[in-house]
């Protein structure tokens, strides 16, 4: 399966992993769509994306919409869920409204694309997760459990939506919009934190995961896949 002339949708494809994926899709030939809530980051993407791309305001947080949305605009060869906003902290640290709240966007945003989307055969599902469920952080506890529970959707999706097909990417700590909720020297002293513990030496950039996303989409044979992006941060 190539992406030439295939319909692509990135949900989250206005900022970082999804909006490296949805160049990426467009320059392998997708027509892409990009989705996410708000309207000035659509256009600012859709500037980056070019002539044949199309944007979409959508909250995944909202089920109704996405049913609607989901119900209008026909059949995708691919859908990329790459969108949530939640915030980290330990179990006493996070508030439970915070805590519900990451939840709903990363988790039960992405079971509703999952339940309203239609897809056509062969065609694929990608979420993105992150390492945290595979090398927890006391620091991020819900974090881990909403990646876990994203790569176990994947896998139980990847039955019951088969011959679509269903995979995740997890990245580690990647370059992207995220992190502007620190400062720049907090930011900076993250991403050399981690490059000098990532056995790679480096963090990820957007267009790493991007690779991997548009990997799994386009390989026929792969399904219910987790796939780890992650510069070796599991390991140590
Ligand atoms: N960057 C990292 O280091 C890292 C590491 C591990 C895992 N991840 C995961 O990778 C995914 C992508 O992260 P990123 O770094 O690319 O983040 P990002 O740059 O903040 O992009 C998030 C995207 O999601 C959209 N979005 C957020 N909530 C939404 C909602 N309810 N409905 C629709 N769109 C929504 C945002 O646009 P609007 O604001 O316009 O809605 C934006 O386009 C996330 O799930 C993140 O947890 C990232």
């Amino acid at each position: 399966m190539t992406f030439t002339d295939s319909r692509t949708l990135v949900i989250g494809g206005s900022s970082g992993i999804g909006l490296a994926t949805a160049v990426a899709a467009a320059r392998a030939g997708a027509i892409v769509t990009i989705a996410s809530r708000q309207a000035a980051k659509l256009d600012s993407a859709l500037r980056e994306l070019g002539p044949s791309g199309s944007a979409v305001q959508l909250d995944i947080r909202d089920a109704a919409a996405v049913e609607n949305y989901f119900g209008e605009c026909g059949e995708w060869d691919h859908v990329v869920v790459s969108a949530s906003e939640t915030k980290s902290g330990s179990i006493h640290g996070l508030s439970l409204g915070d805590a519900r709240a990451a939840m709903e966007s990363k988790f039960w945003g992405a079971y509703h694309v999952a339940r309203a989307c239609r897809i056509r055969p062969g065609g694929s599902l990608t979420l993105v997760s992150g390492v945290f469920s595979q090398r927890p952080n006391k620091e991020a506890v819900l974090q881990g459990a909403i990646n876990a529970a994203l790569e176990g959707l994947a896998r139980g999706l990847a039955l019951s939506l088969a011959p679509v097909r269903v995979n995740v990417v997890s990245p580690s700590v990647t370059r992207t919009p995220l992190w502007d909720k620190l400062d720049e020297t907090h930011r900076e002293i993250k991403y050399t934190e981690a490059s000098m513990r990532f056995p790679a030496g480096r963090v990820g950039q957007p267009e790493d995961i991007a690779a991997a996303i548009l990997y799994v989409a386009a390989n026929p044979y792969s399904t219910g896949a987790t796939i780890l992006v992650d510069g070796g941060d599991a390991l140590v």
